[in-house]
């Protein structure tokens, strides 16, 4: 329920102090980033964030994560999954992704995110940050039969409203910065081509 949110001015002045901690030791990129993941649940942005993250802290650079179901269930928990609801929790999580990335560092954002409105207030909001939408391409079908929580069976059941790709829309990404296709390549392929695009984008510097 909105009537409970959080304090997020409050909010973000934490975090921005206590992701000094979380962000560890590593070197800033060379531009401040957000890599925003958007795409069905099950569609693979956990699992392609984490890699990536692997992959950016072993190059040194300031990084993490921030995920739809941690987030919803450390900063975000007064909101549920109605349009309403959703709109405030992209709103926040955008938020605080600039206040960290504002510290020196890279931001991954895994999130449903399905509205593209709300996708395009994330890039505002992150205006002082290199932004890239990051589309998880997944279709449905292969999103229900993988179902890692069980929730696509629930919602099938009735038993969860407000389901994503079910009886709550998702607007498929129209020109994202990049869409990767997390059917048919492996999460390390995927973050791979991620990092060259880091690169591309002057956010991390190039390797040999
Ligand atoms: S968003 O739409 O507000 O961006 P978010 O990424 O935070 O969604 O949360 C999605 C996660 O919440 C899913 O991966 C799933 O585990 C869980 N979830 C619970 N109920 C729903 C629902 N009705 N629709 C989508 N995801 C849900």
């Amino acid at each position: 329920m909105i009537d409970e949110k959080l304090n997020i001015e409050n909010l973000t002045q934490k975090l921005a102090y206590y992701s000094k901690q979380y962000l560890g030791s590593g070197e800033a990129p060379k531009n401040n980033a957000v890599l925003w993941l958007t795409g069905l649940s099950g569609s693979g942005k956990t699992t392609t964030a984490l890699k990536l993250q692997e992959a950016i802290r072993k190059l040194s650079y300031k990084v993490c994560v921030l995920d739809g179901d941690e987030v919803r269930k450390n900063y975000t928990s007064d909101l549920s999954f109605t349009d309403e609801d959703r709109i405030e929790n992209i709103r926040r999580v955008a938020q605080l992704s600039n206040a960290i990335a504002s510290q020196n560092a890279i931001v991954i954002v895994a999130l449903i995110s399905p509205f593209k409105e709300n996708r395009l207030l994330a890039r505002e909001t992150n205006q002082d940050n290199v932004f890239l939408e990051v589309y998880c391409k997944a279709q449905l079908e292969q999103c229900e039969k993988r179902d890692p929580k069980g929730l696509y069976k629930k919602a099938r059941l009735g038993e969860i409203a407000y389901f994503t790709g079910i009886d709550s829309r998702y607007d498929v990404p129209q020109n994202p910065s990049i869409s990767l296709d997390t059917v048919r390549s492996s999460p390390s392929i995927n973050a791979a081509r991620l990092i060259n695009l880091m690169v591309e984008c002057n956010i991390i510097k190039a390797f040999s």
